[in-house]
Formats: structure tokens, sequence, C-alpha cells
């Protein structure tokens, strides 16, 4: 039985990829970290608890990554621990590049030193492209990176820091290059869960405006649940490599809020505020990813669509 380690066990991939590997003939093992509240940390968890084994440690401390490894022994470690909210990157900047970026350096340095063969994920981003696509209007693994965020920035140095490990020590280390996606699972505070869930509350007269920022950004979304698949598929490749994972499509702020209102039988356009404390002080305009790349490697195909995927996350809240 292979052995595999996710970091950000807790959160809405680390949960999706931990029930994918279970099914695969993986024991699984994830990182927590210590939180003052502590309830419902592990919720997305519920329902595997027994079958998957938690230790406590952090990114930045290296003591843990080196102890957590040492025993554990690994054959494949995903890393999806980071600080992920872009917004929030621009409040926490020193934060997000110590957990995202040196963070990753202190994985990669105890996967040297303990056991260079063991195979490591990076849950890289398509945040790191910035506003640059190529002229058909996709970005893709050759794309030119030019990152808007803090976080871009700490994932493009990770992402680097991950092909340098990889060319100068022979280590099995690919980065999964991922657009948007999102689920019920999702935290509450991305657009696609925030939008869902408050636009039901809205039908059942709990609120009646939901505020946001920029309406006008596009994005690539799919579903978490079909991207953990392509990164299993991706670590079981007999080398390393990187791949965009994306669905191909891409949907404004605005289309999103009018398909779930809509589906509500709402008018969008009656209950939404514009408040500029969600805007960025630096926006990423537009994502549409290529993936052919993943495709032909895998033969990886995603099972939802940006319609099916709203739909679920809109009866989730529905039935909540
Ligand atoms: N979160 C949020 N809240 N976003 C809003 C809001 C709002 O009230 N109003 C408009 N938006 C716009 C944002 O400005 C952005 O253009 C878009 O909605 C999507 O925002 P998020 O859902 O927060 O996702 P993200 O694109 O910034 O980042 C996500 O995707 C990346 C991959 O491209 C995160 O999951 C990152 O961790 C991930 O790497």
């Amino acid at each position: 039985m292979k052995k595999a380690f996710i970091t950000g066990i807790s959160g809405q991939d680390g949960s999706y990829l931990a029930e994918n590997l279970i099914n695969h003939g993986y024991s699984v093992y994830g990182l927590i970290r210590r939180q003052s509240v502590s309830e419902n940390q592990t919720y997305r968890l519920n329902h595997i608890f027994d079958d998957v084994k938690l230790f406590y440690g952090d990114m930045t401390d290296l003591s843990s990554l080196f102890g957590i490894i040492k025993k554990v022994e690994p054959d494949i470690i995903f890393n999806l621990a980071a600080q992920s909210h872009v917004r929030i990157s621009f409040d926490m900047p020193i934060f997000t590049a110590q957990t995202n970026a040196i963070g990753m350096i202190n994985l990669l340095e105890a996967v040297r030193i303990i056991n260079h063969n063991i195979r490591v994920y990076q849950a890289s981003s398509s945040e790191m492209f910035g506003n640059n696509c190529d002229p058909d209007g996709f970005q893709r693994e050759t794309t030119t990176m030019n990152p808007v965020s803090p976080y871009g920035c700490s994932k493009l140095f990770a992402y680097n820091l991950c092909k340098n490990y990889r060319n100068s020590y022979d280590m099995f280390i690919t980065n999964g290059i991922l657009f948007n996606h999102e689920s019920p699972r999702r935290g509450e505070n991305f657009v696609t869960n925030k939008v869902a869930k408050i636009a039901v509350e809205i039908k059942k007269e709990k609120k009646n405006f939901l505020s946001l920022g920029n309406l006008k950004a596009t994005r690539d979304w799919g579903h978490a649940k079909d991207y953990v698949d392509a990164m299993r598929r991706i670590m079981e490749l007999d080398a390393p490599d990187d791949f965009v994972c994306a669905s191909g499509k891409s949907h404004s702020v605005k289309d999103l809020c009018k398909y779930v209102f809509e589906k509500l039988g709402m008018d969008y356009k009656s209950h939404i505020l514009v408040d500029e404390k969600y805007f960025r002080p630096e926006e990423l305009n537009d994502l549409k990813g290529d993936c052919s790349k993943l495709k032909k490697a895998t033969d990886w195909q995603p099972k939802y669509t940006f319609e099916s995927m709203l739909d679920e996350m809109v009866d989730y809240w529905m039935n909540k």
C-alpha cells in the first residue's frame, strides 16, 4: 500500500484528494495546524476521519516537517498547504510568503535530506500568470508568468524552486498549475461559494443583499473533485513535469451571479451591491486555461461543467 502525505488536508482540495487516494488504495496521512479554536477544524474530513492519520505541524516549522516525514516515510507528498486567499495576501503579504514560498523550501529540503526519492506535488496556481495570456486568449504551461498579487508572487517562487530542485537533484517534483476550482466545500469567502450561499439566504428571506467587488473579472472555474483526480494522475506518471489543469471556458463574476440567481428564480441586478472593500489593489482580469498537455498525458476528463458545479453548490445551501 502506497503512503501519501497531504499538507493542507483539512481544506477543500485536501479532503477531496484524501478520498480519491483512499479509493485508489493509498494510505493517507495529513498535516494540520494547531489552532486556538480547534472546533470544526477537520469538519471536511469527518466522513473519513478514521481512515486518515493526522499530525500537527506547520509549513513554517521545518522541525515538524522533518519529524513527520521521518516517521511516516511517505512515497508521495502533496503540498496543498497555503495562505490561499488572493485579496487577503495583500493584507498579510509576509505570512503569505512565509507559508507559501519559504514553507516550500522547508518541505523540499526535508525531502532532499531525508529521502530524495519521495515524489512531491506542488499546488501551483493560475494566479502566477497575472495578466499575461497567449495570442489565442489561453494560458498554458509555456505562457509567460507575471503575477499581480503577493499570493501569485509566493506561488511563482515555489513553482520555480520546484523546477530548480527537480533539475539540480534529480527529484520527482511535479507542479499542477490549477485554475480556479470550487465545490460545496469551498471556503465561504471565495466568490463562488459566497454567491451560492448568500443567494440562497436571499431566497429564504434571511438577507436582502449580496456585497461583491469586481464583477467584470473572468475566471476558468472547474470542480475540485475533478481537479484532485488530475493531481493523482500526474503523480502516477513515469516522469515529473508541469501541467495546467483547467476547464478551458471562462465566465465573469457577473455571469456567475446571473446563473445562480436565475436558478433560484431571482434577478441578480436587484440584489447585488458593489463594495470597494472587496476590490484588490491590482486585479487579475481574465483567466482561461488550456490543459491539452494534461489530457494527452493522463486521459483526464472532468465530469462537472460550470453549470453542474454551481447547481451542486446551490443545492447544498438549499438543503443545509
Ligand atoms: N473572494 C471574492 N469576494 N472575490 C470577489 C468578490 C468577493 O466579494 N467580488 C468579486 N470577486 C472577484 C475577485 O476580484 C476575483 O477576480 C474573482 O472574483 C475570483 O475571486 P476568488 O474566488 O477569491 O478566487 P481567486 O481567483 O482570487 O483565487 C482562487 O483561484 C486561484 C487560481 O487561479 C484561489 O483559490 C487561489 O488560491 C487559486 O490559486
